[in-house]
């Protein structure tokens, strides 16, 4: 068995299967490029956390879906009827999550350079929970609060509590500053967090819960340092609370990754939602929930890319498999991010001899349009296809029209 098999992607007789079907027949029935997501493999990966959290946790457990890795609609809806609640960073995914049936009530939004036109949307949904991003952005929200004179606004804050951790430099959202150096621009500095507790009560919101996002993709060796955080979040609430300020709820982001690659330790989801339930619960905290939110651990390797390869080229000793898609029109995840592997299986021949080091090349005008490099596979042929793997999180949703070339059809199986 290959290590990237799973109920959803399985090989049989030498070709890929994704959910049961032979990938090159639904490469056939529906073209390519193709996104195929599992709604088992989701509903999976939900269920491991909800039990995770009801063996450890006697405070009850929001999974928050963090709609950003995939709004496709029938995820959301899978999701909302398994009883998620949603993470949104914009109004028009706070818009997508209502429409798929979520209570506000269920929605956190958080954004970040927030405007007033984006206050004023949020603002006009009763029950929703407008997540702080900035001491300064209170002024804005004083501003706009004076619309909707008659409403009581819940709020939470989102601090940074000085450390962060991701797959990449770009994928890391707390601390002071990313490894290359780049200024981290989320949540509200440590010594910021009462002044706005106490300034967001004053002005007439109702301060209920305090978050933190340390980044994505977490893998085994970050695990000690997402412990070191959970630490400083306990902290900070009970400072909060001693300070008059109970929480509701405390919620502890995303970050934790599926497995994109053989060499990296997965991060063992369910030690850290031990430690994070026995920590609040060592503090005595009176919170009533604890919040996760996951985006790419629950539909990441739910998805795959199905590519069709169109011919096979060599140039100066480089043999590249060219493909009838583009990167950054479907998975554009290793355009963006030198550190981002998905991996990549011949469907149509997974293993055999005659193996050679492949670059899957895109069809955009850009040479970084290449969906893996030098990957030995099993030489493909014209007509072959070829599946990128754990596609279902930062894809569809990342994908443009660059060079005018569509995104492709996506289906829920
Ligand atoms: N909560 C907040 C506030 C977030 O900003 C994010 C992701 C998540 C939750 C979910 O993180 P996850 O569980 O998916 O790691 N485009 C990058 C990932 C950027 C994630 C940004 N924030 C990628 O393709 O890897």
């Amino acid at each position: 068995m290959n290590w990237w098999e799973t109920d959803f992607v399985a090989v049989r007789d030498n070709r890929l299967h994704i959910a049961g079907s032979e990938a090159a027949a639904l490469a056939e029935r529906y073209g390519t490029p193709l996104y195929v997501y599992s709604k088992d493999r989701i509903l999976e990966r939900y269920a491991r956390l909800d039990d995770a959290f009801a063996r450890h946790s006697s405070i009850p457990a929001r999974i928050c879906y963090a709609m950003k890795a995939n709004s496709h609609r029938g995820i959301l809806r899978l999701l909302q009827k398994r009883g998620a609640w949603i993470d949104a960073v914009s109004p028009c995914e706070v818009a997508a999550a209502l429409k798929a049936g979520f209570p506000a009530e269920r929605v956190l939004f958080t954004g970040t350079s927030i405007s007033r036109a984006d206050l004023r949307a949020v603002f006009a949904i009763e029950g929703l929970t407008v997540n702080i991003d900035a001491a300064e952005q209170l002024d804005l929200m004083a501003e706009v609060k004076a619309e909707f004179p008659a409403r009581t606004i819940r709020v939470s804050v989102r601090w940074n509590p000085g450390i962060g951790r991701g797959f990449n430099p770009k994928a890391v959202t707390a601390g002071k500053r990313s490894a290359d150096g780049m200024p981290i621009k989320f949540g509200v500095v440590s010594r910021k967090v009462l002044d706005v507790f106490r300034r967001a009560r004053r002005l007439g919101f109702r301060p209920v819960g305090l978050h933190q996002h340390l980044g994505s993709g977490w893998v085994r060796e970050d695990f000690g340092m997402v412990r070191t955080a959970v630490d400083r979040m306990v902290h900070k609430a009970r400072d909060l609370e001693r300070a008059g300020f109970p929480l509701e709820f405390l919620d502890f982001g995303g970050g934790f990754g599926p497995r994109y690659l053989k060499s990296r330790g997965v991060f063992p989801v369910e030690d850290y939602i031990g430690y994070l339930s026995k920590a609040v619960a060592r503090a005595g905290l009176s919170v009533k929930a604890l919040a996760i939110e996951p985006g790419k651990y629950l539909v990441g390797d739910a998805g795959v890319l199905l590519l069709g390869v169109e011919y096979v080229k060599e140039s100066y000793g480089n043999i590249f498999a060219c493909v009838d898609g583009g990167t950054f029109n479907t998975v554009p995840r290793p355009a963006i991010y030198l550190t981002a592997h998905h991996e990549i299986v011949n469907a149509s021949r997974v293993d055999g001899a005659g193996k050679a080091r492949i670059t899957v090349a895109g069809n955009l005008c850009e040479t970084g349009d290449v969906f893996g490099r030098e990957r030995t596979m099993p030489l493909p042929q014209s007509g072959d296809i070829l599946a990128v793997l754990c596609a279902g999180a930062y894809c569809r949703s990342m994908a443009s029209n660059y060079n005018l070339r569509q995104i492709p059809r996506e289906i829920l199986i």
